[in-house]
């Protein structure tokens, strides 16, 4: 549940997609779904991740992951750390939640605290900056607030940087409120699809 390969079925894909909105094929998921099509059409391997289905447990902050770089929390989390270690691209969809990201993808990246410990407490991180993996971040709000989107980005930006991915963009897209509102949008969809064919140019020339 929750996990879907858009292409062939590769346990870990070459692209990782996340989606956290509450809403199957919301705004927000369906701009990720064009955003990574420029992969699919390249072959490229890519997996998306509803983590709204997955129970995730929000990090502690016992900093037992100080001492290792590994998360005690035994939930459905710990797969995905694999599958960030392993994907060239990580793309992040959330929608605007009160000027924010959604909590989901909230707790997702807070349960990245132990790579930030491997990174900088222990010095071993489980992704080289040589690696040249690269992190996208989208978001869909329901009103033209430019401000909305700013936040959204900042924490895109900390937490790509925290665990060694670089960072390849961000796509704010507003105007959107109902579920799935964006189909009757082809020219923001083809911004996102667009988006998408220049995020993977960089990323696999
Ligand atoms: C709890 C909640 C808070 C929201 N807060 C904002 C907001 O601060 N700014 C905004 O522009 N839209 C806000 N919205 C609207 C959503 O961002 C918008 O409908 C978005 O397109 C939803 O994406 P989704 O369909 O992928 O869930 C909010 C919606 C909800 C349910």
């Amino acid at each position: 549940m929750g996990v879907e390969s858009l292409w062939g079925g590769d346990l870990l894909a070459d692209i990782l997609a996340i989606s956290s909105t509450p809403r199957r094929n919301g705004n927000s998921e369906l701009a990720l779904r064009y955003f990574c099509r420029a992969a699919e059409e390249s072959n490229i391997s890519v997996e998306m991740i509803r983590i709204h289905e997955l129970t995730l447990e929000p990090c502690r902050g016992c900093e037992r992951c100080a001492a290792d770089g590994i998360c005690i929390v035994a939930d459905k989390m710990q797969p995905l750390y694999d599958k960030v270690a392993t994907a060239k691209g990580l793309v992040l969809a959330t929608p605007v939640y009160f000027g924010s990201l959604s909590a989901q993808l909230k707790i997702f990246i807070d349960r990245f605290q132990c790579w930030w410990h491997a990174k900088y407490t222990l010095n071993r991180p489980f992704v080289q900056l040589s690696q040249h993996k690269a992190g996208f971040i989208i978001c869909t709000g329901a009103l033209h607030r430019p401000e909305f989107g700013d936040n959204v980005e900042a924490v895109g930006k900390v937490f790509f940087h925290s665990i060694n991915y670089h960072f390849g963009g961000f796509l704010c897209l507003q105007g959107l409120e109902s579920r799935g509102e964006i189909k009757n949008d082809p020219a923001t969809l083809k911004t996102a699809y667009n988006e998408g064919v220049n995020f993977l140019s960089k990323l696999i020339p």
